[in-house]
């Protein structure tokens, strides 16, 4: 059974920079429904289902993780339940069908919140159990003209069509079935894009809890750990200051590992000349870090890998000074592509006309990653890149929108051989530099007014 993400757990972070405990309150959560209701016309409904627990292994599941559109509209963290927003006759309503109170599932699974109090507690206007679902929304959706719901999601698809049938099945006792079917992902992650003051102080909050971890994650560092043991390290860090879980799987890479970018094996054990390269950040109240740092496991940057780091660093920091409201991500790309491929070919690693290599891109054999992406609630978080009807023009950053921004350097081995007779290559270069990649450094950028707000300090 789910356990309460919502205020709960955040009381061990005393340090004085950290104006208040940031959490959602009831209001933040009914403000996002109001804003979605706002977005619906008039005689429509709107479907948002929680999700459902997921096996692991025979009868066990993996812990708990709510559906972050449901989250974002209820705060409520039970599986299996369905929020309803109604708009009928200018009227707008939140309805929420949940688990019921059950005493023998409550002493095996933990306790469930019940319709009482999911009505006190989350500010829903209405709160049935489940088994009246399809009686209810039945009678709700009679009339109405428009549904919206996730066009991407099988089981809710499943769960409008059956219910749609169900009203058009009476058409002889006079119903009448809504016909326009709209996709509410573009609606929702339009507003989840832009982050609330109190959203932020959230996200502020993870991250400086993440930040912590990479802090012990480094202290704790050294030859014949295993990288399993660094990663115990810092999701004890995360969890001792309330963010329960990872907000993905940690990634603790040591030496040739960081060159592959989801590396979550982590099984390898530390060595001493090597670098280590950590992607790890926690989640609080739903929302998530997304932090990378690169070491020296020794403590100490051997000079090559020094010079490497050093590049990536100032690619980070020449693309952090540039964002600012209206700015795009490809105007950030264009910023690390010079920073990078300039400094490969300082390095001797590229080689050839400068003008030429930025054209081509040359660096990407090396940075092969995207240069950063939103960050909320997912961490990899919805919302276009491109926008207009033909998804051809670049979106501009506006004020409380969150992104990351992490530049690497990498020399993996097949793109490696693919350069290796390429005339821009100096390959005894490569060769030089290539024990010492992958390297990343990655930080969580809010855009304000008057220009950014660097959450990974
Ligand atoms: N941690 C995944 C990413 O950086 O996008
Ligand atoms: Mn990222
Ligand atoms: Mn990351």
């Amino acid at each position: 059974m789910a356990s309460t993400i919502g205020t709960a757990q955040l009381m061990t972070i005393t340090d004085e920079t950290l104006p208040g405990l940031a959490c959602l309150s009831t209001d933040d959560f009914k403000n996002h429904r109001d804003n979605f209701l706002a977005k619906m016309a008039n005689n429509s409904m709107a479907f948002f289902p929680a999700a459902h627990e997921v096996t692991r292994s025979n009868d066990t599941e993996f812990s708990f993780c709510q559906n972050k559109n449901f989250y974002y509209l209820t705060g409520f963290n039970e599986p299996d339940a369905l929020l309803v927003l109604l708009k009928k006759d200018h009227v707008e309503q939140a309805i929420l069908f949940s688990l019921p109170k059950d005493k023998n599932q409550e002493v095996w699974h933990g306790r469930r919140v019940g319709q009482e109090k999911a009505c006190q507690e989350y500010g829903i206007d209405q709160c049935f159990i489940l088994d009246e679902k399809s009686e209810r929304i039945t009678q709700y959706l009679n009339g109405l003209t428009q549904v919206y719901f996730a066009f991407n999601d099988a089981n809710i698809r499943q769960t409008v069509f059956d219910l749609l049938a169900q009203v058009s099945a009476k058409s002889r006792q006079g119903f009448k079935v809504p016909t326009t079917l709209v996709d509410a992902n573009p609606i929702i992650d339009e507003l989840r894009l832009i982050k609330s003051e109190n959203e932020i102080a959230l996200m502020r909050q993870v991250n400086y809890i993440s930040c912590l971890a990479h802090k012990r994650a480094m202290q704790k560092a050294r030859a014949g750990l295993f990288e399993y043991q660094i990663e115990n390290e810092i999701l004890h860090e995360f969890t001792y200051h309330g963010a329960r879980h990872a907000a993905y799987a940690t990634i603790v890479a040591s030496g040739d590992n960081a060159n592959i970018l989801h590396y979550t094996n982590n099984d390898n054990k530390l060595k001493n000349n090597d670098l280590l390269l950590i992607d790890a950040g926690g989640e609080l109240a739903g929302y998530a870090a997304d932090i990378t740092r690169t070491f020296p496991i020794n403590g100490k940057f051997t000079q090559p890998q020094k010079i490497l780091y050093q590049l990536v660093l100032d690619a980070k920091m020449k693309v952090i000074a540039a964002i600012k409201p209206g700015v795009t991500f490809a105007k950030l790309n264009e910023i690390a592509n010079e920073c990078l491929t300039k400094g490969l070919l300082e390095l001797g690693i590229l080689s050839g006309d400068l003008a030429h290599l930025l054209q081509e891109k040359a660096c990407k054999k090396y940075f092969i990653h995207g240069l950063g992406h939103w960050l909320g609630l997912d961490v990899h978080d919805v919302g276009d890149y491109q926008i207009g009807a033909e998804k051809t023009q670049l979106r501009q950053f506006a004020a409380g929108m969150v992104l990351t921004i992490e530049p690497g350097l990498y020399f993996v081995p097949m793109l490696m051989k693919e350069i290796s007779g390429h005339k821009d290559v100096n390959w005894d270069k490569v060769a030089e530099f290539q024990p010492y990649g992958g390297i990343r450094i990655e930080d969580n950028i809010v855009v304000k007014q008057g220009g950014i707000e660097n959450l990974t300090r």
